[in-house]
């Protein structure tokens, strides 16, 4: 089976109208023209206007979160269906920093994964376990947990149009990349869980990589099996690092 990679940058809580210009203008001049992987950006909300006018179709994009509502007295959200409107394709869903800053639990993520699919945005759905979570060796029961929600409420069915993210918390941000071993154990992990539900559908679901992903990481990670891509975070805020990653994509999708 072979599986797209996507190359996915999480932009988080950084842009400016300036930074969304120049960085995606230099992103789509520096991708080869042709391409046998996908590229897509997530970045703030608001610049998600800019972004879609900038993409040319060559990028994919989406929204960092939204609302389990469609609509109402939800000061602050951003619903599946303005999302949609602006053309996004995608949206992240239980990112640890919502779920950690936002107390996000699996019950309300899987909510919001179920409001992605009914706008027909393909929710990116992420999860990881915590450092000590690791050392306590319940990094299989948390993530088992966290993917075992969204499936019990929209059914394993619904995957065959989403991507899950596997991104150990003590990788975010640090630095410090789960080795591609490390990295292959957990994906080939949530391979098993989503083939105990169906063996069909668990072959077709992307499963990306996060956590200090960079150019220098990226070809040894998305050379394993059941590693289909990455979600970056720091590397994907200049076109060089980003492009780095990408290039590695390139090389192993030929
Ligand atoms: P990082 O972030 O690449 O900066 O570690 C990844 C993520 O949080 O998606």
């Amino acid at each position: 089976m072979t599986r797209k990679l996507l190359v996915a940058g999480n932009w988080k809580l950084n842009g400016s109208i300036t930074m969304t210009n120049d960085l995606i203008v230099e992103i789509i001049s520096g991708l080869p023209s042709s391409k046998n992987f996908d590229v897509a950006v997530f970045p703030p909300s608001i610049y998600i206007p800019q972004t879609a006018n900038l993409v040319g179709g060559v990028v994919l994009f989406g929204g960092q979160t939204l609302s389990e509502h469609d609509q109402g007295a939800y000061t602050g959200e951003v619903s599946g269906s303005m999302l949609k409107e602006f053309g996004c394709q995608m949206v992240l869903v239980g990112h640890s920093e919502r779920r950690a800053y936002y107390n996000e639990s699996n019950q309300d993520i899987a909510l919001k994964f179920q409001a992605a699919l009914k706008h027909g945005l393909k929710p990116v759905l992420c999860c990881g376990e915590t450092l000590e979570q690791r050392e306590s060796r319940v990094t299989e029961k948390v993530v088992a947990e966290q993917i075992n929600a969204v499936i019990d409420l929209v059914g394993i069915k619904a995957f065959a149009n989403a991507v899950i993210a596997y991104e150990p918390v003590w990788a975010i941000g640090t630095g410090v990349t789960a080795s591609s071993e490390q990295a292959q154990t957990v994906h080939a992990f949530i391979r098993s869980l989503l083939t105990l539900k169906s063996d069909t559908i668990a072959p077709l679901v992307p499963i990306l990589y996060g956590g200090s992903v960079k150019g220098s990481n990226a070809k040894e990670l998305f050379s394993m099996q059941d590693i289909d891509g990455g979600l970056i975070g720091g590397a994907s805020l200049t076109s060089e690092d980003f492009l780095a990653i990408c290039q590695q994509a390139d090389k192993l999708s030929q």
